[in-house]
């Protein structure tokens, strides 16, 4: 019977996208994919160091798996993602978990069949018996590894080249989400990136138009392309409008990408937005903050002002995009007045929706040691004033389209209620509807899952907190 698989993923689209890509090593090592962690003989953690409450859920999952592989010695744990690439957190797990099977860092995911491959045959009796059998015999070699208890550590601190042609296994038939580079070399003094995904590297056009070609091949009709700066894309003499461009010019319908940093934001990229309909209506835009002087101990090299002219400029471009954003409240230092700014901006800039987070320390950035640190009430206090303006913009952002006919791009049947089938917009919007499927037919019928993947018109009819609601044209 082929051993299954179960994936826990963390953090952002690029961990995602990590996933989908052990998913396709997987799967090519004959593997299958279990449902539940339970049914699993191996379950992988893909970790996010991003915010310090990603840290605790990965291990509260992490103290979940132990009794299972107390029943089952044949369990295996696999731990990958940025966490992994901190030292301190690898001395963790050595200590406090030292049941963990292996460990992989984000630079050599590539090596994950043949890590495991390793941590299969040293975790195999067989295996243990003979080393122990080795240990015994010649005990100036003090082999240790026939002990069970002892993980597989495999994490470079640096980069290699680009590994390229690695499978995947996507999550949506239809849509997909392509790297197109890799690592940032911004150092925002909150954000720990930097040291997790190393320095900036793009892919070649090529390699990304073919595996894009690939894509839309097998039924895909959205991709987002992928990076942490994209806007500081650059392979020879492409840069990211270029790419851009290039993009615009494949099979595909729509076109994402994420994230953007507002000051490489380009007259090239507007011009991108104004005259490339498949780029979607949308842009990811973080702001962070408000206030000029919280800005500049971030590290972001814009101003309020010039953030504020950029989103005029792109709303400009192109009626009817949503710009999107995130925010972070109590940075180390923020006054009433700083905080102030950013609700100020808020107000103006009327974000169509955004993600917002307190300020959480990152061990080894520069914030984390700046010492005048927001006591957690008033960084509480402050979220809860931010969130109430963000929720005003967004439901207003929301009530534009009530009466309008969209274009959606249906992603399934809804988790709760099989004749409920949900999509997106173009500017990122939940839309759900009722598809009852082809007469005589149940909605799980095969006519009726056609829907799925497809484009269809919706006359939105009524505008909910998370989603909108509408009618199958
Ligand atoms: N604390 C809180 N939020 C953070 N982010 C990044 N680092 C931190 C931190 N230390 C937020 C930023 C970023 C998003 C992905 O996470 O807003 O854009
Ligand atoms: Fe982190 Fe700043 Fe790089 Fe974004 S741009 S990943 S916030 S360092």
């Amino acid at each position: 019977m082929a051993k299954k698989y179960f994936i826990k993923t963390f953090g952002c689209q690029m961990n995602e996208r990590d996933s989908e890509t052990i998913a396709g090593m997987l799967s090519d090592m004959g593997y299958e994919e279990a449902d539940r962690k339970e049914d699993a003989d191996l379950v992988v953690i893909n970790t996010c160091s991003v915010r310090d409450n990603a840290d605790k859920r990965f291990f509260g999952t992490l103290g979940q798996l132990k009794s299972i592989k107390e029943r089952r010695p044949d369990f295996l744990v696999a731990l990958c993602g940025c966490m992994m690439q901190q030292e301190r957190v690898r001395k963790d797990i050595e200590r406090k978990y030292p049941w963990v099977d292996m460990v992989i860092g984000t630079h050599n995911i590539h090596q994950f069949p043949a890590t495991l491959e390793r941590t299969v045959e040293k975790n195999s009796e067989e295996a243990c018996e003979r080393e122990k059998d080795t240990a015994d015999r010649f005990p100036e070699k003090q082999n240790h590894r026939y002990k069970k208890d002892h993980t597989l550590m495999e994490v470079y601190d640096e980069a290699g080249p680009i590994v390229e042609g690695l499978p995947q296994k996507r999550l949506y038939r239809h849509k997909a989400f392509v790297n197109i580079m890799y690592g940032c070399d911004n150092f925002c003094t909150y954000c720990i990136v930097p040291y997790t995904r190393g320095r900036e590297r793009s892919r070649k056009p090529e390699d990304i138009l073919e595996e894009i070609r690939r894509l839309t091949e097998d039924g895909v009709k959205e991709v987002t392309l992928l990076g942490q700066n994209v806007n500081s894309y650059r392979s020879g003499d492409t840069d990211f409008p270029g790419l851009l461009r290039k993009v615009h010019e494949t099979d595909l319908a729509r076109i994402r990408f994420m994230t953007s940093h507002p000051k490489d934001v380009s007259p090239g990229l507007i011009e991108v937005i104004r005259g490339c309909p498949k780029v979607c209506d949308q842009i990811h835009l973080p702001v962070q903050a408000g206030s000029d002087r919280i800005l500049e101990r971030m590290n972001r090299k814009y101003t309020a002002a010039r953030y504020k002219r950029l989103a005029e400029d792109i709303r400009k471009a192109r009626e009817g995009v949503c710009i999107s954003t995130d925010i972070i409240v109590g940075f180390p230092g923020e006054t009433e007045e700083d905080f102030k700014a950013t609700l100020d901006l808020c107000r103006e800039v009327r974000f169509d929706s955004a993600f917002t987070f307190i300020y959480s320390p990152r061990p080894g950035t520069p914030a984390a040691s700046y010492g005048d640190m927001i006591p957690d009430e008033v960084k509480h206090e402050r979220f809860n004033r931010l969130v109430e303006i963000i929720n005003e913009t967004q439901r207003e952002s929301s009530m534009r389209l009530l009466g309008t006919d969209c274009e959606v791009l249906v992603d399934g049947p809804s988790k709760t209620d099989p004749h409920v089938y949900t999509g997106r917009t173009s500017s990122f919007k939940v839309v759900d509807f009722r598809w009852e499927g082809q007469k005589g037919l149940s909605p799980r019928g095969d006519e009726a899952e056609d829907i799925v993947g497809r484009m269809v018109r919706v006359r939105i009819t009524q505008c909910r907190t998370f989603n909108l609601w509408g009618e199958l044209l």
